[in-house]
């Protein structure tokens, strides 16, 4: 069967019930996070204080997306506050191997993610410091955008890179995912999938994330 990873976005839930928006998602494998900070993308969402009360109250592993400058600074604070995963942007790093050292030794997942017109290639040396890549297939910055298919020759490419390490590095995709583009980015090889609008805008979240896992097990 094929790997398939659900990870909600809150980016698209009630702020102000954040709480009781977990528990519409607990049949997902993870809760993404998206940090933005007005610099990086032109949107500013919610920082380190609101995720470490995250991190205390969710069922499900935190994911978190930083969409911000000064990364190599601020991102392990957000593995010390206990998330399963920080995710920071190639474009935002000096250090990007440092930081994902980083990130490793304060207990997250080390990943790294890509805007969709930034190249996979440079970074193919430091595949083996990332637990999971991920893969804009929205410019970042905001929900409901359309999925770019532009990005699909790079998830493959990716993919056949991560395959060559021989390393179980997950290969993630973000912006756009509905029950129709989940199945082209799975057959271009991810394997965790980020869907905001399509579960926070349905009526009953759990349907749609069963409706994504099937569109991609069946
Ligand atoms: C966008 C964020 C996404 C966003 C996806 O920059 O990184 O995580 O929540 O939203 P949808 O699934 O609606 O495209
Ligand atoms: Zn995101």
């Amino acid at each position: 069967m094929t790997t398939c990873r659900i990870h909600p976005s809150i980016l698209s839930a009630d702020f102000a019930n954040l709480e009781s928006e977990l528990q519409r998602i607990e049949t997902a494998d993870a809760v993404h996070v998206d940090v933005m900070d007005n610099h990086f993308v032109p949107n500013l969402t919610l920082g380190l204080p609101i995720v470490q009360r995250l991190q205390q109250v969710s069922p499900l592993p935190l994911d978190v997306h930083l969409m911000i400058e000064d990364v190599d600074r601020w991102g392990p604070g957000f593995a010390e506050a206990g998330a399963d995963s920080v995710t920071f942007h190639a474009e935002a790093s000096n250090a990007p191997v440092k930081l994902a050292r980083d990130l490793r030794a304060a207990g997250a997942k080390s990943a790294m993610a890509l805007r969709p017109a930034t190249p996979i290639e440079p970074y193919l040396d430091m595949l083996p410091e990332l637990d999971m890549v991920l893969i804009m297939t929205v410019e970042p910055g905001f929900g409901g955008q359309a999925f770019l298919d532009l990005t699909l020759p790079k998830i493959r490419r990716t993919r056949a890179a991560i395959a060559g390490t021989g390393l179980p590095i997950a290969l993630q995709v973000d912006g756009g995912i509905s029950a129709d583009t989940i199945t082209r980015a799975a057959e271009a090889g991810a394997d965790v999938f980020v869907a905001g609008s399509a579960v926070y805008g349905h009526e009953r979240p759990s349907e749609a994330i069963d409706t994504l896992r099937n569109a991609v097990t069946t």
